[in-house]
């Protein structure tokens, strides 16, 4: 992994309890390979902007794609834009496993022999020896989840995993698998309009088991974000604090505590160096209150 740095640096979050650190703000590269996608040029653009920008940790999966015939789109786009930009030795790239995209569809595929075959093609398709952070993208209600735990344990002992991180879990779920493995992250939805899992506690949880709490879809979603943005709390303290919604959003998460690393989508330049000027806007106690009482309505 590349993402190490003995430099101290407030800035920079630690990713569980490794010897890595990485910027505050990752790149969500989802977009860059579903509908709406942008031609290759642009998202190796973004990828650029996300560098120059001193971003440091791609969250990728095999399954960003739009179906099963170009599972590993997003991998491969990744692999030859940080080949052709030469950062690789900056990057960390984090992958998944453990979906299928039957005609689209979100599936998941919890058996072990499905997890070891995408690990092994996601290796061939980041182009590189060992991945530096692979999650479980979702738990396979089909498959016993100490079966789907053991394989990604053998695949970090065989050398192809350097870390392993969990994705849509809840709090039995992660301290099921602590037991059996070593995780890092934990990658959930959050965001202002869906803060459950700060509600429940769980974010608080994870920063006491040492876990980083990546959190996805930080400024709404997909197609949500239009929603959020629009928020007349985000519009105000935008407009006050001289930055966009979309840092107050990211802002507010990266509040939540040192261990929570937000990871906005971007397929526009534009959109993450928005987001990586979030790590320059400080709320007040006043400004978290408000915002805090948006996240639990
Ligand atoms: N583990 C999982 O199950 C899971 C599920 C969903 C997502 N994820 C991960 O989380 C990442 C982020 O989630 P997401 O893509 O669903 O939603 P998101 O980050 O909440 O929103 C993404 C969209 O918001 C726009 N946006 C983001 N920051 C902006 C800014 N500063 N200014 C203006 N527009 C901005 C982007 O528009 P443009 O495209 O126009 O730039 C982008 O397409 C994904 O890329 C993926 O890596 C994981």
């Amino acid at each position: 992994m590349t993402g190490d740095d003995n430099r101290p640096s407030p800035a920079r979050r630690r990713l569980g309890r490794t010897g890595t650190t990485v910027h505050p703000i990752g790149l969500g590269a989802m977009p860059l390979s579903l509908e709406g996608r942008p031609g290759p040029g642009q998202a190796c653009e973004v990828i650029r902007a996300f560098a120059e920008g001193g971003g440091t940790l791609i969250d990728t999966a095999n399954a960003y794609c739009l179906d099963n015939s170009e599972i590993g789109h997003n991998e491969r786009l990744i692999r030859d834009c940080v080949r052709r930009l030469g950062i690789r030795d900056r990057m960390l790239i984090a992958t998944k496993g453990g979906l299928t995209r039957p005609q689209g569809r979100w599936e998941t595929d919890g058996r072990p022999e499905f997890i070891r075959a995408s690990c092994e093609k996601s290796l061939e398709d980041l182009g590189v020896a060992c991945i530096d952070l692979y999650q479980l993208h979702a738990v396979d209600p089909k498959v016993p989840f100490t079966d789907t735990l053991g394989e990604m344990a053998r695949l970090r002992e065989e050398g192809k995993i350097r870390c392993i991180g969990l994705s849509n879990v809840d709090a039995g779920q992660l301290q099921t698998a602590m037991q059996r493995v070593e995780i890092v992250s934990v990658q959930n939805r959050c965001h202002l309009l869906a803060a459950r899992d700060l509600a429940s506690g769980f974010v608080e949880l994870c920063g006491r088991l040492g876990v980083t709490y990546i959190a996805y879809s930080p400024v709404g979603g997909h197609h949500g974000h239009v929603e959020l943005a629009r928020q007349p709390l985000l519009q105000e303290l935008a407009a006050r604090h001289g930055c966009t919604p979309y840092g107050i959003a990211l802002a507010w998460l990266l509040a939540q505590g040192e261990h929570v690393l937000p990871i906005p989508g971007a397929s526009r330049v534009q959109s993450i160096c928005d987001s990586l000027a979030a790590t320059r806007i400080r709320l007040d106690s006043g400004d978290l209150a408000r915002l805090d009482a948006m996240a639990r309505r």
